[in-house]
């Protein structure tokens, strides 16, 4: 599934790109913050910065080695950097997830639905093998299910392990009632 691509893809309020270092010091804020923090990372604590520069940087080594990663989402009418979504498969991952983090002086937008949405759809487009995409959430983490429902995912009964501690939940959508109800 390897494959540079340098995607830019249009929503009615976003932009999703490829994250690029500029976007390092948004992306450090955003994991400082524990209420963001604390579905994002196994330990639920808020990352110091460093901590949190070396995930940032995972990420874009992400997109070396996949050719395909998280996008930065950027506010079309401002051009500030509200959070990242979009395609995350790690060694030792249970699927091709599609994540979200959103800063929080932006949640309540729809900001995740929105590019999660723009996001699968891309995944299914330009991967034709895949069958489906997953999320992985925390069972207490009501508005990351709240995204998925709209998005179109369903609970599955599979778990994940995250980093051997925290026990999380596999969403889904499937190529074949995902494409009908949000492809175009
Ligand atoms: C989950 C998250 C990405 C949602 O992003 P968003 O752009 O706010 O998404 P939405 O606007 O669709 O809101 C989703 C839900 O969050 C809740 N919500 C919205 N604004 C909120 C606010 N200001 N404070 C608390 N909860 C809020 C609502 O329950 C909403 O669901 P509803 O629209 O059915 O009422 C965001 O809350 C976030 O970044 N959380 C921390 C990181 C995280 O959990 N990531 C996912 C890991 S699986």
């Amino acid at each position: 599934m390897v494959e540079n691509v340098h995607p830019v893809i249009e929503t009615e309020r976003l932009l999703l790109r490829r994250m690029t270092p500029d976007d390092v010091e948004p992306y450090c804020a955003m994991m400082a913050r524990e209420e963001v923090a604390r579905f994002l990372t196994s330990d639920q604590k808020p990352q110091p910065y460093a901590t949190a520069w070396r995930a940032f940087a995972s990420m874009l080594g992400h997109w070396e080695i996949r050719g395909f990663g998280m996008f930065s989402m950027i506010e079309k009418a401002s051009g500030d950097w509200v959070g990242r979504t979009g395609p995350w498969m790690p060694a030792g991952w249970p699927g091709l997830e599609c994540g979200w983090g959103v800063a929080p002086g932006h949640w309540g937008k729809g900001y995740a639905p929105e590019a999660a949405i723009a996001s699968i759809r891309w995944l299914f487009e330009k991967f034709a093998d895949l069958d489906r995409v997953i999320s992985v959430i925390d069972p207490s983490n009501v508005n990351s299910q709240a995204v998925a429902l709209k998005v179109g995912e369903t609970e599955t009964d599979e778990e994940f392990l995250f980093d051997g501690k925290l026990r999380l939940k596999v969403w889904a959508a499937s190529r074949d009632e995902w494409m009908p109800r949000f492809g175009q």
